[in-house]
């Protein structure tokens, strides 16, 4: 790749970019012009569930016009494509070689497109690391901290929740006055995590593979006049601080509260919009109400989370695996149609 200059317009090699999924603690749930975030959020990365990107850039002639070929699984994915052109358009002028070259993706995700499980924070993850990466090469520059904090603001352009994807094990994105170097327009890791949390997992009990009726765009925008906003920003500031704290003292139940809370949280939101709406479905709320019963039985800290669909994430310490997965695994059947076992990760990976 080295000697592929933008000046002598060669076929620029492929380069592959592996990026995970993460799933929120405290939730991103607002958002303002740019998509910069109402609220601070944190997350854990996962490691299982990621989205890999094939990214090659070709000759052509002309230099105007962005010129994407989008392969989703190996077949032209038109829907998915016109989003990507929409968002390289957009910054094509701090990566002009999108312009001077024809742009090829392809996409694979880890997990079945079917299960539900939301892949525009691993996609817009790897896209945006991959663009990054192009512009490294062609400036010889190493993969260092500010590569990964440039590609958490690209990604956050795609869609916000990717880009705390950049970095593994929790993630804090968004401004928040209690903590130093956050902000708005990028994702920061979280130091200084305590045993209890080093490996926690997360078992994606899949409830419903229908697609969301309601997507998040909307969902976000449905918080610009929401009754309740301002204390929900506020209260989930104040969260990520507490929860913060909670990740270096290692206290279990503590966590529990945040994230059982949040989840609930994120979900009365949609409930008390405007235009309100419903996206748990019954399968959730039985799982819900076993996993609390199953903790209350075996003092076990296990919990669950959702992000906005009707799927479970339940999450639990490595230690805590095989008791909890045996009783996930007798929860298949009627309301509980699947289950990806998933865990923390160390962030995204370049494969080529
Ligand atoms: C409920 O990141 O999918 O999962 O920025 O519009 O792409 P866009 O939204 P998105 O929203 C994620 C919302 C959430 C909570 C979270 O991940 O923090």
């Amino acid at each position: 790749m080295a000697e592929n200059t933008v000046e002598n317009k060669k076929l620029i090699e492929t380069i592959v970019w592996r990026c995970p999924s993460n799933i929120a603690i405290v939730k991103y749930w607002g958002k303002k012009e740019n998509q910069l975030p109402c609220n601070s959020s944190l997350s854990m990365t996962l490691s299982k569930a990621f989205t890999e990107i094939e990214l090659t850039l070709q000759e052509k002639k002309a230099a105007d016009e962005i010129e994407l070929d989008f392969f989703f699984e190996g077949k032209k994915n038109v829907q998915f494509q016109e989003r990507v052109k929409k968002y390289l358009s957009a910054q094509a002028k701090d990566f002009s070689f999108l312009k001077e070259f024809a742009v090829s993706i392809n996409s694979h995700n880890s997990f079945p497109h079917s299960a539900g499980i939301a892949s525009s924070a691993s996609a817009f993850g790897a896209i945006a690391l991959s663009i990054c990466d192009v512009l490294r090469t062609l400036r010889k520059q190493t993969i260092n901290e500010d590569f990964f904090r440039k590609a958490s603001e690209l990604a956050r352009l795609g869609s916000g929740s990717a880009c705390r994807s950049m970095y593994g094990d929790f993630v804090l994105w968004g401004k928040n006055n209690a903590i130093a170097n956050s902000s708005d327009e990028f994702a920061i890791p979280v130091t200084d995590i305590h045993e209890n949390f080093k490996n926690f997992h997360d078992a994606i009990l899949i409830v419903e593979k229908e697609p969301k009726k309601v997507s998040s765009s909307v969902g976000h925008s449905l918080m610009n006049n929401h009754p309740f906003a301002e204390n929900r920003f506020l209260q989930a500031d104040k969260r990520v601080e507490r929860l913060k704290n909670v990740l270096s003292s290692g206290d279990l139940s503590e966590f529990i509260h945040i994230a059982e809370s949040e989840a609930l949280t994120l979900h009365a939101m949609m409930m008390t919009s405007e235009d309100y709406y419903l996206l748990m479905k019954s399968g959730t709320l039985i799982a819900i109400e076993k996993i609390i019963e199953f903790r209350k039985e075996t003092k076990i800290p296990v919990c669950f989370t959702l992000d906005a669909g009707p799927n479970v994430h339940v999450l639990y310490p490595g230690s805590e695996k095989n008791k909890v997965e045996l009783f996930l695994n007798n929860m298949i059947g009627n309301s509980v149609k699947e289950i990806i076992f998933d865990q923390i990760g160390d962030g995204p990976q370049k494969i080529r």
